[in-house]
């Protein structure tokens, strides 16, 4: 993807990109190998006369400087060091990002920084991850792009930890734009079909195991809601099931479930036209299981990773599914369709039984799925249900870690009467208050008492502006806390081990 980049133990004097310098609370440069103090003291005096006194959230540009190569500098806050976090790190990334974008550096060099209770490779991981996530952009459709961009990440450093921390942070920047790219892309391209394709190339690429469920053998599975939901469109549904398998001993075996709806018009439940073009992002929690089981492989964990991901596009039309049907799911339990527009739990109710045929031990889903749980928590966290205590713990440490947003939101038992339907075991929808966790109570249903969570990620999976993180558009939102979590789930199964 578009950033290059390298390590580097070329004293900062000598670096001829543009350099980023770090500082503390205290005003004063951070002590970087190769700057004499002489030269650091006037740097310092450089910035506090353009207002720059080490605060995190500070950045800006200074100008060349007699005895140093650099072209520029850009002056970043970082607080004082024993009150640095890695976020503060990923902050100061983010703003440098931009600045170098803003004056069209294509070459930027930064020195690792000390972040108390924090190793040089997680320090090294945060600025590549995030200097990569600010400098995506989704401009494949856009004539007369590609002029001035950065391409070139110059880490300062050295060491083993360093280099460790690099790749790492290639890894997770990579799969987080590879989810964006998906995401991104208008459902006049990206189809179901079109997906499956993308996940079976990527399979062949990194030695996964994939099958792909098209309409006929999702018939002869009896998926019956995937069917339905995709009934309405030509483009017919998919369901697509990657798998990792480790080389050695398997210590457990998780599946990743992902709702994938090229374009979610409601069906014909259909949606008001204002804002309808964002619906082509319907598919950002597939997108994400996808992006996540590509970079597993890298990783080399001991547990079996199951990617499972229902693709369909909901759309109205005379054969399309409607109000008062009755499905029957892969599960064998009944659903009565009140709204059309309910549809990713269709999809994820067979997604889920398929995981559980495949002996998982544990199941995490993730999902554009209620308007209502984006009202509850805002444009920029996830909610997070989980079965299982120690399961959700173990997601919100990982998201935590990894600096994405995730609040746990109940299950609540007696909810469940209002998915209760006259003629069918369910129904897919229960009126307006609760959506976010009568969804989720759905969910459940089909999980056959597993450990599971679910990630409703209608919030966050979009950005309706750019951010310091990312250009407006799909966020890739779920990614980094998702590899995360399959990490510590694989640590702690061997620790129970
Ligand atoms: N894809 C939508 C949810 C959504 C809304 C995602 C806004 C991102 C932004 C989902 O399929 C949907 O339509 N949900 C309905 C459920 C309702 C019919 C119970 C909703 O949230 O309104
Ligand atoms: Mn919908
Ligand atoms: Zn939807």
């Amino acid at each position: 993807m578009g950033l290059e980049v390298t390590a580097s133990t070329t004293p900062l004097a000598l670096v001829e990109a543009t350099v980023v310098l770090p500082i503390g609370q205290d005003g004063q440069l951070e002590r970087i190998a190769g700057i004499e103090p002489g030269v650091a003291e006037r740097l310092a005096r450089a910035a506090r006369s353009i207002g720059l006194a080490g605060r995190v959230g500070q950045a800006g540009l200074l100008p060349p400087i007699d005895g140093l190569a650099a072209e520029r500098f850009i002056v970043v806050g970082m607080g004082a060091e024993h009150q640095r976090s890695l976020a503060d790190v990923r902050r100061g990334a983010a703003l440098a990002g931009k600045l170098a974008g803003e004056v069209g550096a294509s070459v930027l060099a930064w020195p690792i920084v000390a972040v108390s209770g924090s190793s040089s490779a997680q320090v090294a991981q945060a600025i590549v991850e995030t200097t990569a996530l600010a400098s995506y952009r989704f401009h494949r459709y856009r004539s007369g792009e590609g002029g001035t961009r950065l391409r070139q990440l110059v880490v300062l450093g050295e060491g083993a930890e360093v280099e460790e921390g690099i790749q790492r942070g290639r890894l997770t920047s990579d799969a987080v734009c590879f989810a964006r790219d998906l995401t991104n892309e208008p459902a006049n391209v990206l189809d179901p079909e079109r997906l499956s394709g993308i996940a079976w190339e990527m399979a062949q690429e990194t030695g996964l195991a994939c099958s792909v469920y098209d309409r006929a053998l999702l018939e002869e599975l009896g998926a019956g809601a995937i069917l339905a939901v995709g009934r309405g469109s030509r483009r017919e549904p998919r369901l697509i099931h990657l798998v990792y398998r480790p080389d050695g001993d398997v210590l457990g075996r998780v599946a990743l479930v992902g709702k994938a709806v090229t374009f979610d018009s409601g069906g014909l439940s259909l949606k008001p036209a204002e804002g309808m073009e964002r619906m082509k992002g319907d598919m950002a929690g597939g997108a994400a299981v996808l992006a996540v089981l590509r970079a597993l492989p890298a990783l080399r964990l001991p547990v079996e990773v199951h990617g499972v991901v229902a693709a369909a596009e909901n759309l109205p039309d005379g054969e399309a599914f409607r109000p008062g049907d009755i499905l029957r799911t892969l599960s064998g339990k009944t659903v009565e369709v009140i709204s059309t527009d309910a549809e990713g739990r269709l999809l994820l109710a067979d997604a889920l039984t398929f995981a559980v045929q495949q002996g998982a031990d544990l199941l995490v889903d993730i999902a554009t799925l209620t308007g209502a749980c984006a009202v509850a928590l805002g444009r920029s966290g996830s909610g997070l249900f989980a079965s299982d205590d120690s399961v959700g713990q173990l997601i919100l440490q990982a998201a935590n870690e990894v600096g994405e947003r995730m609040w746990a939101l109940p299950l609540w038992d007696d909810y469940r009467e209002l998915l209760k339907s006259e003629h069918a075991d369910l129904k897919n929808t229960a009126g307006r208050w609760g959506a976010a966790i009568n969804a989720a109570l759905f969910l459940r249903e089909f999980t056959e008492g597993r450990p599971w969570a679910h990630l409703d990620i209608a919030g966050p999976a979009w950005s309706e502006q750019a951010t310091l993180f990312g250009p407006a558009g799909a966020t890739g939102h779920g990614v980094r806390t998702l590899l995360r979590f399959v990490e510590l789930w694989a640590e702690r199964r061997g620790a129970a081990e």
